[in-house]
């Protein structure tokens, strides 16, 4: 249930946000096009429905540890979910997934890392939409990171790299494995801090091609300044504001624009 930050934050987007025709830098509007309002068919598509249609069956339910927002002040707290439940409540939906995969597909990045795997939705689509690109995902929660493994084999999806940990201790480890940065999808742990500090680390291996992608920007107070500040921050030039996502690219031939896309 959205509360009443969420209304407000929304309506706030609504009154700002544009249409394609608004826009008037040729960068934004060809991603419009190609990403936004692509609806092509793609076999991925089905595929991924139909996991995600057999996971909210399943109503099994396991022990998870909740090492983000929801841990409040305790650096980790444990709670029992179904399988559905956590399908419900935390995956991508099927409209920002295919956000995710026409991005990928659109910039082609080779690495790709992912923070938040929870059970894999988003990771399959990433990972689908370019089965030659590296998926780096990670996940705290051992149990939901093994429903992902099960996922991943079962969509025979060879081109995901699993990690298991907190965020802030397997980061700075895995970029040194990954190298330079093509694309990274932030989708955990929605607090202000923690979310600029992964920005932060991210960005030491990211390049003028790199594309970020955050989840949630209007959650909260603290991720609607995270958001703002990292819009901000003097590497980004152009920003776009989808609502329930942010993408942020680095190009230095792009003038600094902060875009908000009715979408
Ligand atoms: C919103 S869910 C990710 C959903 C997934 N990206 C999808 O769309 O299918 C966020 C995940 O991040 C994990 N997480 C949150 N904070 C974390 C932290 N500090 N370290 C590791 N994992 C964390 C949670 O366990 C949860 O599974």
């Amino acid at each position: 249930m959205p509360g009443i930050f969420n209304i407000v934050a929304y309506l706030r987007y609504l009154n700002k946000s544009g249409t394609r025709h608004s826009v008037h830098s040729p960068f934004v509007y060809t991603l419009v096009d190609e990403v936004l309002k692509n609806n092509s068919p793609n076999e991925a598509f089905q595929k991924i429905s139909h996991l995600r249609r057999t996971m909210l069956k399943k109503t099994q339910v396991i022990e998870i540890t909740d090492f983000g927002a929801g841990a409040k002040e305790k650096k980790y707290s444990f709670r029992y979910e179904s399988v559905a439940g956590i399908v419900k409540k935390a995956s991508v939906t099927e409209k920002y997934g295919k956000v995710l995969f026409h991005l990928v597909q659109h910039f082609k990045p080779q690495s790709i890392v992912e923070l938040g795997s929870s059970v894999g939705i988003s990771t399959l689509y990433m990972a689908l939409a370019k089965p030659d690109a590296k998926v780096y995902t990670i996940e705290g929660c051992t149990t939901k990171s093994e429903q992902a493994t099960s996922n991943f084999r079962k969509m025979e999806a060879k081109n995901i790299v699993q990690n298991i940990g907190r965020f802030d201790v397997v980061l700075p480890d895995l970029m040194q494995q990954v190298g330079k940065l093509d694309f990274a999808f932030v989708d955990g742990n929605h607090i202000y801090k923690a979310t600029v500090s992964y920005f932060d680390t991210l960005l030491k291996n990211a390049h003028n091609d790199t594309v970020f992608v955050f989840d949630d920007i209007h959650w909260s107070q603290g991720m609607e300044r995270a958001w703002n500040e990292i819009c901000d921050n003097e590497q980004v030039t152009v920003s776009i504001d989808l609502y329930r996502m942010g993408i942020v690219f680095l190009n230095k031939q792009l003038s600094k624009q902060k875009f908000v896309i009715r979408f």
